[in-house]
């Protein structure tokens, strides 16, 4: 968007990487007029292995450092969503929308009754998984598989990497192999997205991976307020690493709508 054009919604989206990129496409695509920043918390990546309390803090802290009023925020992590998303409704008045895995709809497709949730570690361990899959898929097998490794795995292919689909197919080969078969599968990191297409091909089309963004994206249009105009200004995507660590990722960055970029303000410390 140019500085000079009308005033509009600002939304603030972050993820510890670039997963939540996969948010914004959908967010895009469903609501193009927005005002995006984007935050990358690089020097926190990955998210999936932090203690719960310190995730807690990091996030509170970064919104509460955010260098410009926002209307809304999007965590379109997984693992931040699970446990962050009560402590900041309770500390900040705009309205979050989060990411959680989409067992709902799992439940609603699956036929064989056997579903995958693919997460980080600690994502597949919360608690809040248990009660998505006691609430929505209570008579399905789910088989859960939390790796350390996938969610970097989508950030080196972003930036070039080619990925190595033996490795893959050994972190995937529970959801393989399983019987009853799965027929889908729940994308519970929103890096893996950006790794649909080798998925899609080790699964030979056998399973229907579903990413929850779409979803985010319509329930971020119903949370807006009405009427609601920040300032306006150039989409920007921030970091709290080395900022030229997200020139490698600039084809990533353009296509979905950020050519400026800058460090993330700091938090005086606070959580960080
Ligand atoms: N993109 C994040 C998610 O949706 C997590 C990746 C990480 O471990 O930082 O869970």
């Amino acid at each position: 968007m140019s500085p000079d054009a009308p005033p509009c919604h600002h939304v603030l989206v972050l993820d510890s990487g670039i997963g939540g990129l996969s948010v914004v496409r959908a967010m895009r695509a469903a609501a193009p007029g927005l005002r995006l920043s984007y935050l990358a918390d690089f020097a926190a990546f990955p998210y999936g292995a932090m203690a719960e309390d310190r995730l807690v803090a990091r996030v509170c802290a970064l919104i509460a450092a955010a260098p410009a009023a926002v209307d809304a925020v999007v965590v379109a992590c997984n693992t931040a969503s699970t446990v962050v998303l009560d402590a900041v409704r309770d500390r900040f008045a705009m309205p979050f929308v989060g990411v959680v895995p989409p067992v709902k709809p799992a439940g609603e497709r699956s036929r064989t009754r056997a579903i995958a949730v693919l997460a980080t570690e600690a994502t597949v361990r919360r608690r809040y998984l248990d009660r998505l899959v006691a609430d929505f898929a209570p008579d399905c097998r789910i088989v859960r598989v939390g790796s350390p490794e996938l969610a970097q795995m989508a950030e080196d292919k972003m930036r070039g990497k080619p990925v190595d689909s033996d490795r893959l197919r050994a972190i995937v080969a529970p959801i393989l192999s399983a019987e009853p078969p799965i027929d889908v599968g729940v994308l519970g990191c929103t890096h893996y997205p950006f790794l649909l297409p080798e998925l899609d091909a080790l699964s030979d089309g056998a399973i229907t991976w579903l990413d929850p963004a779409p979803a985010v994206a319509r329930r971020l249009r119903d949370v807006l307020p009405d009427g609601a105009a920040r300032a306006t200004g150039p989409d920007t995507a921030y970091t709290t690493g080395v900022l030229s660590d997200l020139d490698h990722l600039a084809p990533l960055l353009t296509e979905t709508g950020f050519t400026r970029h800058l460090t993330w303000p700091d938090s005086g410390g606070e959580g960080i």
